[in-house]
């Protein structure tokens, strides 16, 4: 048996989906009609004896309730929310609820970051990592030499595959280092001494292989995890006052990156697979119109009856490229929509109104030739007739999209230009640039 893990974290990783964040956890923001986790949860269901989906996070219960319900009973595969009562860490969260994700005696876990969107290519990664043995394997891609420091940075085996050499946000942590000499005065404190740490800065200049946040594992992962819990008890009564300094996390929260993969790196025990297909982390609303584009994309592929078709002839809207409208929306035949739209549940466009690579959320009401592009337009928004909602340019990742909390109002011939509204507010002058508390 298998099961699969999903590490969903908890408000406070938000921040930055704010304002949609205020009225949906994350991991449940819909991208290409589906939530966010809806995608790699559906990736697991396609691994043959998945015995059941774990979903780990400290956001309330209640909040993943209806959800976690309705898949499993979409899916008929139980799926479960198990909530922390602080966060633990990604590692220190998997090890918390060991006895629960061990209760079948699966001989894999599959562990997922909820934040990644990618055609999660779960069967080849099993597969990689039953001929390589070791504890797991990673997902790891090919990003360009700028982008690698932002993620965890690796070089591994061209042969063999092993993971060699790992550091998590390389940037970061050799910056902090040099800070903080006191990292090198006291080496059995800290993951890496100096040499180790030159080392792996130079070879991370040319390293542009990046971690996924996509692995299997053996059950050893707990005895891993559980070494790292042991080593920290002893080095915090040993050295009880350097322990704030030496680390800038909880004592009890272990991360799998700095705290289990760095260390376990060059000992034969973990492993890459190479993704070839497409990889984003969503990390903001700007990445998740993309991801929603990368989706529907894939829709093509995977599951075409959920993208819509249509043409004016035919007395439908025009749909131009990938588009995913739910069966409950009132579209009117002289709109236009697409590329990359997704429009939820009972959503209603009005004649001439011309949507571009937007995410429209449910109950939106949108009037007469409104224009909305390169935008987010949250729960029961309204856009007002000849109304134009857009990034501040053609470049929406640099520049910043316009995303509408729940319930804005745009009243009719306004236009909203690379703004952030929060929920709730009426505009009835056009703004730019400008977040609207
Ligand atoms: N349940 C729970 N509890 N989940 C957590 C916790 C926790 O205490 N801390 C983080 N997570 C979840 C996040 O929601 C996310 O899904 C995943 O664990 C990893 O989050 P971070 O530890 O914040 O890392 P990151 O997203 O900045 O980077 C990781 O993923 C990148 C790929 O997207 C790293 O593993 C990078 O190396 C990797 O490149």
């Amino acid at each position: 048996k298998i099961v699969a893990v999903i590490m969903v974290g908890g408000p406070t990783k938000g921040t930055r989906f704010r304002p949609l964040s205020f009225k949906t956890p994350k991991p449940l923001i819909p991208l290409a009609g589906q939530p966010m986790i809806h995608h790699p949860i559906s990736a697991c269901k396609k691994i043959p004896n998945l015995a059941q989906i774990f979903l780990i996070g400290f956001y309330e219960e209640r909040e993943f309730a209806l959800y976690v319900s309705s898949i499993s009973n979409e899916l008929k595969i139980p799926v479960r929310y198990l909530k922390e009562d602080k966060p633990h860490g990604s590692a220190g969260a998997l090890f918390h609820f060991r006895d629960r994700i061990m209760e079948e005696k699966p001989s894999h876990v599959f562990l997922l970051n909820c934040d990644v969107c990618c055609s999660f290519p779960l069967q080849d990664i099993l597969d990689a990592h039953r001929r390589y043995g070791g504890i797991g394997t990673m997902l790891v891609i090919k990003v360009s030499a700028e982008a690698a420091s932002q993620f965890g940075e690796l070089i591994s085996d061209p042969d063999t595959k092993e993971l060699l050499h790992y550091t998590e946000k390389p940037e970061t942590f050799v910056t902090l280092s040099l800070k903080f000499p006191v990292f090198f005065l006291f080496p059995s404190l800290v993951y890496m001494d100096f040499a180790k740490l030159i080392e792996v800065s130079l070879m991370m200049q040319v390293s542009d292989l990046i971690n996924c946040g996509v692995y299997v594992f053996t059950s050893d992962i707990f005895k891993a995890i559980e070494g790292v819990y042991n080593q920290m008890r002893e080095t915090s009564s040993n050295y009880s006052h350097f322990q704030s300094t030496t680390r800038s996390v909880p004592a009890d929260f272990v991360r799998l990156d700095q705290d289990i993969l760095s260390p376990l790196a060059g000992k034969k025990q973990l492993y890459t697979y190479e993704n070839k297909d497409f990889w984003e982390q969503i990390k903001t609303p700007a990445k998740s119109l993309k991801c929603s584009d990368l989706y529907l994309s894939q829709f093509r592929e995977t599951s075409p009856h959920l993208l819509a078709s249509g043409d004016a002839t035919n007395k439908k809207p025009m749909i131009v490229g990938d588009v995913y409208i739910h069966p409950s929306v009132k579209l009117h035949p002289t709109a236009k929509i697409g590329p990359n739209v997704s429009i939820s549940a009972n959503v209603r466009v009005g004649p001439g109104v011309r949507l571009i690579n937007c995410i429209i959320l449910d109950d939106v009401e949108i009037k007469e030739n409104a224009v909305v592009i390169n935008s987010i337009i949250g729960w029961k928004s309204s856009i007002g007739r000849w109304s134009r909602v857009q990034a501040s340019g053609d470049d929406n990742e640099r520049l910043g999209i316009t995303i509408l909390g729940e319930a804005v109002t745009v009243e009719d011939e306004v236009a909203v230009i690379g703004s952030i509204v929060l929920q709730n507010k009426t505009l009835n002058a056009s703004v730019q640039d400008d977040i609207i508390l």
